[in-house]
């Protein structure tokens, strides 16, 4: 028996049934926190907020996480934002891809923070923690969301002001797209506080809607289920605690069979 050709060998390596992209750009923003884009497979569909499981073949093996998607479904590149943890059994590979690398996603993604999952509003709060902007990156750059909402507040919490970069640099990148800015104009506001340094704005998100300072910041009124939806992206312990203060607010949760008036994502953890 012939021995297998170079190219077959290669070929083995990548699993079935999942695609296999090229990075196309990496940006390290702190010691914890990446982005890189990626290529976009041809018929590869999904709503901005879907999250995909992403991979890389580690020695023989291949390693996924949920990722949410942080670009738009408009855009012909895949962006990714992700924590690096010096032992974690994929981020510790991912935080050190280059462009020309490859990555692994499987073929369907899912989720539940989509536009689809809430019922008509006014006011659409999207409140997140660490990575949890990264859905949010997505629905704050998709036209759709302001065709359904008059009013998009986006909150992000971190620990420390570098950590809030990405988030700046999203807003930064709307005002500066002729295509977006237009749509957008002055119907997002980006609410981003710290809990571990002197900042301009600070504390748990948690705590400024308990004590209403997020509402006097942004000026708008309390939380009202006739007109406000939410979207809760971060840790289990924050999801929980979000939840609550929405719930206590009169609002109820909803999924993609029974849209309501807010909604979690219970598959990522960031
Ligand atoms: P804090 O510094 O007070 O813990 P983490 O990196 O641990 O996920 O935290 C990211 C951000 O989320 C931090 O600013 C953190 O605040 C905040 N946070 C952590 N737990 C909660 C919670 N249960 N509710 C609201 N915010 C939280």
């Amino acid at each position: 028996m012939n021995a297998p050709a170079k190219t077959e060998e290669f070929a083995v390596k990548i699993p079935d049934g999942v695609y296999a992209e090229t990075v196309l750009s990496v940006e390290h923003y702190t010691d914890h926190l990446f982005r890189f884009r990626m290529t976009r497979p041809a018929g590869f569909r999904f709503r901005s907020g879907e999250f995909a499981m992403i991979g890389l073949m580690v020695g023989e093996k291949p390693i996924y996480r949920a990722y949410s998607i942080a670009s738009p479904a408009w855009d012909e590149e895949l962006e990714f934002f992700s924590i690096k943890v010096p032992d974690g059994p994929l981020t510790s590979h991912l935080q050190q891809i280059k462009p020309g690398d490859t990555v692994l996603m499987r073929k369907k993604p899912t989720g539940t923070l989509v536009l689809d999952a809430l019922t008509p509003g006014k006011r659409l709060y999207m409140f997140s923690t660490g990575t949890g902007i990264a859905p949010f990156a997505s629905l704050i750059r998709d036209p759709e969301t302001y065709e359904k909402f008059e009013e998009v507040i986006l909150t992000h919490t971190c620990r420390d002001v570098a950590e809030l970069k990405y988030g700046f640099d999203l807003v930064e990148e709307i005002k500066n797209n002729e295509f977006l800015s237009e749509i957008v104009g002055d119907k997002l506001k980006h609410y981003a506080t710290v809990t571990r340094e002197d900042y301009a704005f600070t504390g748990r998100i948690t705590d400024l809607i308990e004590n209403s300072k997020m509402f006097a910041d942004l000026g708008v009124p309390a939380l009202d289920p006739a007109v406000d939806r939410g979207m809760i992206c971060g840790s289990t312990a924050m999801l929980k605690d979000t939840k609550l203060l929405l719930e206590n607010a009169g609002l109820t949760e909803g999924a993609n069979n029974k849209p309501a008036e807010f909604v979690i994502e219970r598959a990522f953890v960031g």
